[in-house]
Formats: structure tokens, sequence, C-alpha cells
């Protein structure tokens, strides 16, 4: 039998980049606090006349043709994101329009936190072993810029835009999905919030005098919770494929901030020169900054083809998950 696996990665950012020095003209920040604190130095951000989708657009073509594939090869898609293009109709069919697909397919939002590419990459590679779909695209795209309190200086330097995409489909040779392993834990919903615009609290200006629409986010209990979510989540999916650290080439981490993924490979004894980090250069693009630095790290010659790879993340619910593959 044919494991469903990873077969095309891609990604896209916008141009614009925001350096740590630029963000200390707008709020009481420092290019040094940032560093320290997060290991980012500059993030992407759209302009404001551009449109989120055509990011997804960008990156999936990308992965629909490193998988040898064109867009019309596609049976179905899932959009990993938090923040959509519009609450209705979400941001899958933008990103379906602009592959012009030529066909009808199944397409579908999905929200899991930051979580989200891990838990559509599993969804999808459910779908492609049940056989039901053969090519199943997954993009992770986010634009929380557009949500960001820029006078808020916990938060506004610890996010970037960007999508990043993959086509999950059966793998030859023993290559694809090992093992993957998904949860979440709801006491912790309020760790990472954005309150107003959904059903609860629907627009109004008491919601946006209460700066109510902007990403709040409680950073010490992420902290923690993310180190030892994405610890255990690695570890029960490295059991469950009969393997161990020692067997992985590269752990892919969620990019939230480079203390996190230090600390989780502290925690893990697992080697730094073998954790795969573009946090530096992107921030944090939730959804999509696994398969970023995924389709970074296949181009530079870092992961290839047989290799164990385990991508692992945390995200707002708080939902926490990994996947093992071998590439
Ligand atoms: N620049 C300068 N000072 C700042 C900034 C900033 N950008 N942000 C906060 N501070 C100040 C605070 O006001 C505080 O000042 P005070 O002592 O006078 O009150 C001081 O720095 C220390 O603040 P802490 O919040 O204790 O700083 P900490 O060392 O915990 O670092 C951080 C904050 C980086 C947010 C940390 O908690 C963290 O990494 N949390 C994880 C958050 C994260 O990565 N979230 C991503 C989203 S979740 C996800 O992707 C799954």
């Amino acid at each position: 039998m044919q494991r469903p696996g990873i077969s095309g990665i891609g990604c896209a950012v916008p141009e614009k980049r925001l350096t740590n020095e630029e963000l200390s003209k707008l709020v009481d920040t420092s290019d040094e606090w940032i560093t320290t604190r997060t290991g980012i130095q500059e993030r992407r951000v759209l302009g404001p006349d551009e449109d989120p989708a055509w990011l997804g657009v960008a990156a999936a073509k990308q992965a629909i043709k490193a998988a040898g594939l064109k867009p019309k090869d596609i049976d179905a898609l899932i959009t990993a994101t938090n923040v959509s293009e519009m609450l209705i109709p979400g941001s899958s069919p933008f990103i379906c329009e602009g592959l012009k697909i030529e066909k009808e397919i199944p397409f579908f939002d999905l929200i899991a936190g930051c979580t989200g590419f891990v838990y559509a990459a599993k969804v999808a590679a459910d779908m492609v072993a049940a056989e039901s779909y053969e090519n199943v695209l997954v993009v992770g795209l986010e634009a929380l810029s557009r949500f960001i309190n820029w006078k808020d200086r916990a938060t506004c330097v610890l996010f970037g835009d960007g999508a990043g995409a993959a086509v999950i489909r059966p793998m030859p040779d023993g290559r694809g999905v090992l093992a993957s392993s998904l949860a979440a834990d709801s006491s912790k919903w309020d760790l990472l919030r954005i309150e107003a615009g959904g059903i609860k609290h629907p627009a109004s200006h008491k919601t946006v005098d209460g700066d109510m629409h902007y990403l709040v986010m409680e950073g010490g209990g992420v902290f923690k919770s993310a180190v030892t979510m994405m610890e255990v989540t690695t570890e029960k999916c490295l059991a469950q494929a009969g393997l161990t650290k020692e067997d992985v080439d590269w752990i892919v981490p969620h990019q939230a901030n480079m203390r996190i993924i230090t600390a989780l490979a502290k925690r893990m004894d697992f080697p730094m020169e073998k954790v795969i980090v573009n946090v530096d250069r992107y921030a944090n693009t939730s959804t999509a900054s696994i398969p970023i630095a995924l389709t970074e790290a296949v181009a530079d010659g870092r992961i290839q083809p047989g290799q164990v790879i385990v991508i692992t993340a945390f995200g707002a619910g708080v939902t926490y998950g990994a996947m093992v593959l071998r590439w």
C-alpha cells in the first residue's frame, strides 16, 4: 500500500519587510528586546491594498508544480487559516478560483489555531488513505497583520503574513506519513483570542471602541503550554511510528518564537542543528509557518527524499499536534 505523503511543497510571502528597527519607531520597543526575547529580526506584511488570497494561490501553484501536477489534477482543497478572506465564504473559494482548477472540487476552511497546517495535513492524508481523493491540496494562509493592534508592543512584534501549501497524495517507496497525533485542551481557550467579529460579539461601535477586533495573548501561558504540548505530541507520534528521536533527521516546529523552539529542543534533548528555523526572517506566520520552513529546507537541499521529518505545532484553542513523515 502506498502511504499518503507530501509530494510537493511551496510558499509565498509579501514583498514588504518590516524590520525591528522600523517597528521600534511605531511602538516602545527595540531591536535588542525583540531579538533576545523572540529571535525575530523582521517579518513580512501585506500592504493595505494587497489581497491575502494571492499569497495562498502563489504558494499552491508552486506546490502543485513541485508535485509534477497541474491545477486540474487537484481533487480537494483544505485551507488552514485563522482569519479568512471573508467570514463567509472563508478563503478556499478564492484560492480555488485563483488556481483556475477548471472543475468542481470540494473545498473548506479549517480553523485550528497555529496547528492548522498539521490538522489539515492529517485530514488530507486520511482522505487520500481512504482512497476518496487522490490529490489533496492543503494551504496554510495567514494575514494576522490585519488583526494586530499596532499599538500593542506585546503582540505586534511577534507576527508576520505568509502562505505555504502542500500537495498530499500517495507516495512510492515507503515514503509518506508514518504517524500523526492531534490533540487539544479547551480549558486554555483564552490564551490567544480575537474576541469580536464572530457570533458572540458581532462588530459594533462597542467592539471597535473596545479594541475587541485585535489579537490578544497571554504570552507567558502560551510559552509554557507551547513547549510542553509540542514535546508531548512529538514523543507520542514518534512512539506510534516505532521510532526514536535518534531516527529523526529534521524537526520542523511551528515558528512561533526562537525561545520556544530552543526550549523544545532542550526538553527533548534534540540537537538544534537538526531543527529547521526561519522565525528570524518571517516571525510567526501561524498556519503558514511550517510549510514555509519546509519549502525553504527542501529548496536548499537540507531535506532529502527518504529522511525522517517531524512537524509539530501548537496554537489557539488550544490545539497541538505532530506528524512524522518519511520525506
Ligand atoms: N518591547 C519591549 N518591551 C516589551 C515588549 C516589547 N515588544 N513586549 C513586552 N515588553 C515588556 C513588558 O511590558 C514587560 O515590562 P514590565 O516588566 O515593565 O512590565 C517586560 O517586557 C517583560 O514582559 P514579559 O511578558 O514578562 O516578557 P517575556 O520575557 O515573557 O517575553 C514574550 C514576552 C516574548 C511574548 C514571551 O512571553 C513569549 O515568547 N511568549 C510566547 C508568545 C508567542 O510566541 N506567541 C505566539 C503566538 S502563539 C502560537 O503561535 C501558538
